[in-house]
């Protein structure tokens, strides 16, 4: 057993989704969660830039006590996980491989629909992680950045979001795909619109879930679980707090003590 806490970072809320799934796989892990409300999004950044951003986070992350790390942010994952894995000496986890496997299994007709970011498109990263499990495996990729400020506004299952999501994903109903990945951390907040234009033959992956599930088996396989209960969770922002707690306290659906700014430059 280990009381320490799980790091877990994400450019702004949308890492909320995992930290959902963390708690309810891990209802007595502990969470340090930082999200870089200053600098969101990083979808449209460069990975050169994404990775200056998520080493200096891991070096906050540090400070606080923690056994390992989610990189709760797709774009995160896609474009600095190997680099961070070389420069740090803690696990990390990021959320494409889990999401790929996911996927893989899930598809039936071999032919995988994602949705992400531009860096995270741009990446190639979950196309190349598919295939590593099925080379025949045919994958469609496309960006949906209006996705994001829809999530942060709260406007996830309005008209505006409906047309929106129309207008990105009525193609892939020519592809005849069967699996959609959100490879987004916001994704996850825009479910039901996405699943009405995709229709309910597809099935929708979330790869928070085997993200959540892959920390558990990394925590079992380390004998690292930590055994009290009522875990308490801290949240940190990089800017303006009132906004957080309150998507936090919808997204989480419950009440979350009060998140605290911190000046990520400084590491
Ligand atoms: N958290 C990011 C991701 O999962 C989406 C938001 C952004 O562009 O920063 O890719």
């Amino acid at each position: 057993m280990d009381e320490r806490a799980i790091g877990v970072f994400d450019s702004g809320v949308g890492g909320l989704t995992v930290v959902k799934e963390i708690i309810e796989q891990l209802p007595n892990e502990e969470i340090i969660y930082f999200g870089d409300t200053a600098r969101v999004p990083y979808g449209s950044k460069s990975k050169e830039t994404v990775t200056k951003y998520s080493k200096q986070i891991i070096r906050f992350l540090l400070t606080k006590n923690i056994k390992a790390i989610i990189i709760a942010c797709n774009t995160a994952s896609s474009n600095s996980l190997e680099e961070v894995k070389k420069t740090f000496d803690i696990p990390i986890i990021g959320v494409v491989e889990p999401g790929a496997v996911m996927a893989y299994k899930s598809t039936k007709n071999n032919r995988i629909g994602i949705i992400g970011t531009e860096a995270t498109i741009r990446s190639n990263s979950y196309p190349n992680a598919i295939k590593k499990y099925n080379k025949d495996i045919e994958t469609f990729s496309l960006a949906c950045p209006l996705f994001v400020p829809l999530a942060e506004e709260g406007w996830t299952n309005n008209d505006v979001a409906y047309l929106v999501a129309k207008k990105y994903l009525e193609p892939f109903k020519e592809k005849d795909i069967d699996t959609l990945v959100l490879g987004c951390t916001h994704y996850p907040l825009l479910k039901d619109v996405i699943q009405e234009i995709v229709g309910d033959k597809v099935s929708l992956i979330n790869p928070a879930k085997e993200a959540a599930k892959k920390l558990k088996e990394l925590l079992i396989l380390k004998n690292q679980l930590r055994v009290k209960d009522n875990p308490k969770h801290r949240f940190y922002v990089s800017d303006d707090t009132t906004k957080f707690e309150q998507i936090a306290s919808i997204a989480l659906k419950k009440f979350i003590p009060s998140a605290q700014k911190i000046d990520i430059e400084k590491y």
